[in-house]
């Protein structure tokens, strides 16, 4: 249960980050895949984080601090097609900066909409995870978007993909913004590592 959540910071630069004392999990994936919704779905308070139809609303680091005991961590997306390169290769500098660096990253959640089929930029992206020993889960999201048929379908197929690639697969996990599927699990995804 999340009875507090408070903004604490928007920053481009891994050093003003809040003192890495206390457990970190942050969310990443495509523009417009749905984290600043999530992060609101989670705590319970819609425009906590920044939402937006368009893509690429989300630019900077943005720290949450929840119960006062750890944080959330807003990112921006990787992958919008209409931006400049020069700014997507700043954006891209600034996420593996913070991932690669920042010590009390306890989870990553990777979030990808489970409307699709895997997507290159999303592999590769896992795969560069796997590469640098990051801790990492994949949330699916947009489930509302989907029957249960098609939602299972497509969950199978990313996973079977998946296995391509590593013997074990990360944690998997299933949400929606809109009617608050995954938001236990989460949680408790969250609260079981917290003890660990
Ligand atoms: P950037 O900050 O631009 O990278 O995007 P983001 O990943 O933070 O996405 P954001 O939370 O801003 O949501 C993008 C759009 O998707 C908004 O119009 C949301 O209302 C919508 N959306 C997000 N999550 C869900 C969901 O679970 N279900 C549905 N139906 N729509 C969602
Ligand atoms: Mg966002």
């Amino acid at each position: 249960m999340i009875k507090q959540a408070r903004f604490l910071i928007s920053n481009t630069d891994v050093k003003k980050c809040p003192a890495p004392d206390r457990p970190e999990y942050a969310f990443i994936g495509r523009s417009n895949v749905g984290k600043s919704s999530l992060i609101n779905m989670l705590v319970g308070q819609n425009g906590l984080a920044k939402v937006s139809v368009r893509p690429g609303k989300t630019q900077l680091i943005n720290h949450f601090i929840i119960d006062e005991s750890w944080y959330l961590v807003d990112l921006p997306g990787y992958g919008y097609a209409k931006i400049s390169i020069s700014v997507k290769e700043k954006f891209q500098k600034l996420i593996s900066n913070y991932i690669l660096n920042r010590e009390n990253l306890y989870c990553l959640f990777v979030l990808i909409d489970v409307r699709h089929a895997p997507q290159q930029i999303d592999v590769e992206f896992i795969t560069w995870l796997g590469e640098n020993q990051v801790p990492f889960a994949i949330i699916f999201t947009k489930a509302d978007k989907l029957g249960k048929v098609s939602l299972a379908k497509n969950v199978g197929a990313y996973t079977q993909e998946l296995k391509k690639l590593w013997e074990e697969l990360p944690s998997i996990l299933v949400s929606s913004s809109l009617d608050g599927t995954g938001r236990d699990e989460i949680i408790s995804f969250i609260e079981n590592v917290n003890k660990s």
